[in-house]
């Protein structure tokens, strides 16, 4: 089989986030989304739950510094070595405690690291935590950032890397240029996306439920904690996934997903007008820019 790209198949499997209480911010998710605390050597936790990770560190409050990404195998992982060095772009060793020896690292435009790597599948079989977040499902399945360079991000993710762009969003007037960029590294509309910005940050994560039920079950159970959606719910017209996010209390982004659009094969990026409707069929958007 003749793949589109050296990346594929790709899946987000953990991102860091850094917070300067980062032991509030762990007990934040481990509650809220159920996960079981891994205290790691390098002072950092990992959040390991049901098909979902994270990675919480010390550092500047409501920072997101890396986004790590998961290969099928090691010679996949040897070719994309191989394919980045190609492109010129400059590895580094991974600092993912999750990963196992001989991942790798790279440096995006806006400075955060990207990530990809094999991880190690005992953390897998890490004990569930009691409650009612660990049953509920919801598949860590995409990352968003907002930046000043989109252009330039745009250029790194797609043409050094080898992200695949599902959709654009495009000014309605002027030039048309993009204000935000989606990109899949496997049949599933997005594993990650960019929004251009007046500000370089962080934007959100995702965790992909079964079904519309389980929106309503995670909502319930945020209902029940005193979270209130933030956002939501609602449609994405880019993805076309049901969706409600909630704010983590560094002021980051989590969201509750499922329906994401399973891309079929053979589709060159498409198009959207920069307006509300495209982020949320149903009613009013965060807009980033
Ligand atoms: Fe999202």
């Amino acid at each position: 089989m003749q793949y589109p790209s050296p990346l594929w198949p790709a899946q987000l499997d953990h991102l860091r986030l850094d917070s300067d209480d980062p032991a509030a911010l762990a007990d934040f998710y481990a509650a809220t989304i159920g996960f079981t605390q891994l205290p790691q050597d390098d002072g950092t936790v990992v959040l390991q739950g049901r098909s979902r990770r994270l990675v919480i560190g010390r550092g500047e409050r409501r920072s997101q510094p890396w986004t790590a990404f998961r290969l099928g195998s090691a010679p996949q992982l040897a070719a994309l070595r191989d394919h980045l060095t190609g492109r010129g772009v400059a590895l580094m060793a991974s600092p993912s405690p999750v990963f196992k020896d001989g991942a790798i690292a790279v440096r995006d435009p806006d400075g955060r690291l990207v990530l990809f790597g094999l991880p190690r599948r005992e953390l897998d079989a890490t004990p569930l935590p009691k409650g009612e977040a660990a049953a509920l499902p919801g598949r860590l399945q995409h990352v968003v950032v907002a930046s000043t360079r989109l252009p330039e991000m745009m250029r790194f993710y797609e043409d050094a890397i080898g992200f695949l762009p599902s959709d654009y969003v495009l000014e309605k007037t002027g030039n048309r240029e993009p204000t935000t960029a989606f990109y899949r590294s496997d049949p599933e509309h997005h594993c990650f996306a960019v929004f251009r910005c007046p500000e370089t940050r962080p934007d959100h994560h995702a965790y992909e439920a079964d079904c519309w039920n389980d929106i309503r079950d995670w909502a319930d159970f945020m209902a029940s904690r005193r979270i209130p959606l933030w956002w939501g719910p609602g449609r994405h017209g880019v993805g076309n996934n049901l969706f409600f996010m909630i704010e983590d209390p560094s002021g980051y982004l989590a969201e509750i997903s499922t329906e994401l659009e399973i891309v079929p094969d053979g589709i060159v990026r498409r198009t959207w007008p920069h307006e509300e409707r495209t982020l949320n069929l149903w009613g009013r958007s965060f807009m980033r820019s």
